[in-house]
């Protein structure tokens, strides 16, 4: 196991980027310090060929001129907020709204456009890891409280875990995830409407024509959005359902069904059978958001100068419901100080 660190880039300011390699026998993963991000992850096929699974790119300038999310932490609030407004203990609260009215992924400027901090870490049980870390100031796009935030990398084997940490020093909304767009075909070689999906719920939430959840949950049962069954990521994706054309194809979050809340459960399953490659995305988060990719429009080209075209990449998000700092009714996402927020999201890959 090795865990090297180079120059990746630098920003207009002149601080410099640093890209880590985590790598074993059988993956290699590239992070870069610029939103705490996978920029690229090796996985081997069925026959032992490896090829990058992640949509991303090669160059750090691209990164700063998009907002894809390609591989990044997103936060403070992954998702959305209605309005950007919510209230803590009856005090209002505004986020800078950048998603029409909405505020999206933290707002403007979210965790995915800060530089974080990386600490290469021991490896105590022969896997390599790396921690980032930054503080998001009280005020950063209007959110109360100074956040110390971690997020660390884990390669065992064909596991890469996730581990996410955080305390503030005032109460404040948290939801934290990784935006990955995976292909496990390889990135920027096909769509992914024949990989085969299974994920692990029985309800999912409806959203508005802002993406916004209208409140309550809704079974999956005789919709296109059923995933209990392993299907192909295409098979329903131009059902025409409301759900459907609102949000340009699946970008929704499924509630994941598990006997004992706050355990680490399999969420999800993903089978490319060209390749033979799989992914089991297993997490103690109460929701997964399934984005099909539905706003890659063909118009960037990512590594390798490979063009991503619309559902060439797919997103399993582990988080928190949308808006539910307004939703008394959904799980909640304050922390408060005192309080230590951990979360754990480990993705498993494997060959079938
Ligand atoms: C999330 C959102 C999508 C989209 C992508 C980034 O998955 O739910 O609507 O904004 O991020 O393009």
């Amino acid at each position: 196991m090795t865990v090297r660190g180079e120059v990746f880039g630098r920003l207009g300011d002149g601080r410099v980027v640093e890209r880590h390699r985590l790598s074993n026998e059988t993956v290699d993963l590239s992070l870069i310090t610029w939103g705490a991000a996978v920029q690229s992850l090796l996985v081997p096929d069925r026959d032992g060929n490896l090829a990058d699974a992640v949509l991303g790119f090669d160059d750090l300038e691209s990164y700063v001129a998009h907002t894809e999310y390609f591989g990044a932490v997103v936060g403070r609030f992954a998702n959305r907020i209605a309005g950007g407004r919510f209230e803590i203990d009856g005090e209002a609260f505004q986020i800078e709204v950048n998603d029409g009215s909405n505020a999206l992924h933290g707002g403007q400027v979210g965790f995915d456009r800060h530089l974080w901090d990386a600490h290469p870490l021991g490896t105590d049980d022969g896997g390599g890891a790396l921690r980032l870390s930054r503080v998001s100031a009280a005020g950063e796009m209007g959110f109360p409280g100074s956040l110390a935030v971690s997020v660390t990398y884990r390669l065992r084997g064909l596991d890469l875990e996730i581990t996410y940490e955080a305390t503030t020093d005032r109460p404040t909304v948290l939801n934290l995830t990784n935006h990955t767009y995976f292909n496990l075909a390889g990135a920027g070689s096909r769509s992914v409407e024949t990989h085969e999906l299974t994920i692990a719920a029985g309800s999912y939430l409806p959203v508005d024509a802002g993406a916004i959840p209208l409140g309550p949950a809704e079974p999956v049962e005789g919709t296109p959005m059923d995933f209990r069954d392993a299907k192909p990521i295409g098979r329903d994706l131009r059902a025409g359902t409301e759900q459907l054309r609102l949000a340009g194809g699946y970008d929704h979050t499924w509630i994941l069904t598990r006997e004992i809340a706050a355990r680490v459960t399999k969420a999800a399953m993903v089978d490319e059978a060209s390749s033979g490659r799989t992914l089991e995305v297993w997490t103690d988060q109460p929701g997964v958001q399934f984005y099909s990719g539905n706003f890659l429009d063909g118009t960037l080209s990512g590594k390798g100068a490979r063009a991503y075209r619309q559902s060439d990449g797919f997103c399993l998000e582990t988080q928190h419901f949308p808006d539910s700092p307004n939703q008394p009714s959904y799980p909640s996402t304050v922390l408060r100080p005192g309080d230590r927020f951990t979360s754990t999201t480990i993705w498993r890959f494997g060959t079938s």
